[in-house]
């Protein structure tokens, strides 16, 4: 099996191979089977590379076997996820040497990270593309076909790919990511994007609040705009804008795309606890469609790691942060991402950042051990000191003091009744649906005459450590 279930949401999946929902029988002569791996930012970029791809006569497939060029869409994050990567690509050269006129590429973080070493000295691949260079896959691509090293990792303080508009690769057809910008600026010591993505730089709004429409228009009924560091959106308008003269701010585009229509919903992530300003949380307020929902990652508790971790914030600023969210929106779901066993943690650091985790009771949780990057600024100043089995243990004890917490908020909501936008048919039941409701929390309910698309109102009567269970549903 080459898919993987995953939570759509999740920032680092794994190895999930697209093609269009529409399963068609497809009219074009050459197919490209791709395969996205890390954050939901590299799997829109999937998206853009299958327009870019379209444009040139390639058409989808699901089956890697009738592919004429297979793209790893890779994420660099942490060491297993490149090690996964390898293993994929070991098995594709493999089927390369049964299909010889078939093309291999690697995309994305690695792609970056590693430049040509994948295809010259390992020889793994033949194309080696990094996230600034997708507009020139057609030149490469050709380049590949006559035996040509095609490599092109140059980064770009512009690119954006405002224009191209992204192809919806095995969507539900309701929920859609939207990039709003691309690259880092941030520089947190332990993390490897602001080099494999480079600056940070913002699409232009009108470019975004039209891709926004055009879903709703074709029937997406959610939008997640998507950035590392989605409160720093910052877009000066050019000239060529028409009706746009000051700079537009995260919070000034969140409105506008909530001005679509009351019936689009309105998720956002990433948000960097130094970045969201009252401003955004405002605005949230305001607009019923913004849903009450912040990804806000803590990495550490202890206020001299975070310092370690060049996060510019400390444990009681982040706690303030926590308190203005709740007072701002009191029933905002939290979730958040850890890192154990970063350079010099000690068991009282350990502890800090499970007291945080106590004060904040995240309804969801992305927990990671540290694993150092090469060529980031942890790994040339510090010594990678905790032991392995020391980071899995604190892992460990994050997870199960998380599991908790989101079995205790899950706990809260039976009784309590939800407005849900329905996105498909549970996995485990044909009779049943599932949605979300706007904190983000999955519920399951009887099919009925429901479908997908739709908003219904249920009322939680039960629920496991993952999902809210409702009896019934009314479309609303
Ligand atoms: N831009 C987002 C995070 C992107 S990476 C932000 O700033 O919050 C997603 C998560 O991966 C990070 O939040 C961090 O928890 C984790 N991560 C990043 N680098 C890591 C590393 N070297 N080891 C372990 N986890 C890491
Ligand atoms: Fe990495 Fe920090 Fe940028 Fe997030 S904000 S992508 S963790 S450097
Ligand atoms: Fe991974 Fe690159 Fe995203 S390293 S998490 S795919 S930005």
């Amino acid at each position: 099996m080459l898919e993987t279930v995953v939570k759509a949401h999740d920032e680092t999946r794994q190895g999930e191979a697209y093609a269009p929902h529409e399963e068609s029988t497809s009219p074009f002569q050459k197919n490209f089977y791709i395969e996205s791996y890390g954050c939901a930012m590299n799997f829109n970029d999937s998206e853009i590379v299958a327009s870019i791809l379209q444009g040139e006569g390639f058409g989808a497939t699901r089956n890697v076997e009738e592919a004429d060029l297979i793209l790893l869409n890779t994420c660099s994050i942490r060491e297993k996820a490149e090690q996964t990567v390898r293993k994929r690509l070991t098995e594709f050269r493999k089927l390369k040497k049964a299909k010889p006129g078939m093309l291999v590429g690697v995309l994305g973080c690695m792609a970056e990270r590693l430049k040509d070493k994948l295809l010259v000295e390992e020889k793994l691949v033949d194309m080696v593309v990094g996230p600034d260079a997708y507009r020139t896959l057609p030149g490469l691509i050709e380049e590949a076909n006559t035996g040509q090293k095609a490599v092109n990792v140059l980064l770009s303080r512009e690119e954006t790919y405002g224009d191209i508009s992204p192809i919806r690769l095995d969507s539900n057809g309701v929920s859609g990511y939207v990039s709003i910008m691309r690259g880092c600026n941030n520089m947190c010591t332990f993390c490897v994007v602001p080099f494999t993505r480079g600056r940070e730089r913002s699409r232009d709004a009108a470019s975004i609040v039209a891709e926004a429409r055009d879903l709703f228009e074709r029937g997406f009924r959610e939008v997640t705009l998507l950035g590392q560091n989605v409160d720093s959106y910052h877009w000066m308008p050019s000239d060529s804008v028409p009706g746009i003269t000051e700079p537009v701010t995260f919070a000034q585009l969140l409105a506008s795309v909530a001005e679509i229509d009351p019936l689009l919903r309105v998720r956002f992530s990433t948000s960097h606890p130094k970045d969201i300003t009252d401003e955004v949380l405002f605005t949230m307020a305001k607009y019923e469609n913004i849903c009450n929902y912040i990804h806000l990652p803590l990495q550490s508790g202890s206020s001299r790691i975070l310092q370690l971790m060049n996060r510019t914030y400390t444990r009681e600023w982040y706690i303030k942060k926590v308190d203005r969210i709740r007072e701002i929106l009191p029933d905002c779901g939290l979730s958040t991402d850890i890192i154990t066993g970063f350079c010099t943690e000690t068991d009282a650091d350990h502890a800090d950042t499970l007291s945080l985790m106590q004060y904040a009771k995240y309804d969801l949780a992305y927990m990671y051990f540290y694993s150092e990057r090469p060529g980031t600024l942890a790994a040339r100043r510090y010594q990678d000191d905790i032991p392995e089995t020391l980071k899995k243990q604190r892992l460990a004890e994050v997870v199960a003091l998380h599991r908790q917490h989101t079995l205790d908020s899950m706990r809260k909501d039976v009784g309590k009744s939800f407005k849900v936008l329905i996105e498909g048919t549970s996995k485990r039941s044909s009779e049943h649906l599932y949605g979300r409701n706007d904190q983000n929390k999955v519920v399951i309910f009887p099919k009925g005459n429901l479908q997908k698309g739709q908003y219904v109102h249920v009322t939680v009567t039960d629920c496991t450590a993952g999902t809210l269970i409702a009896e019934s549903a009314t479309a609303l």
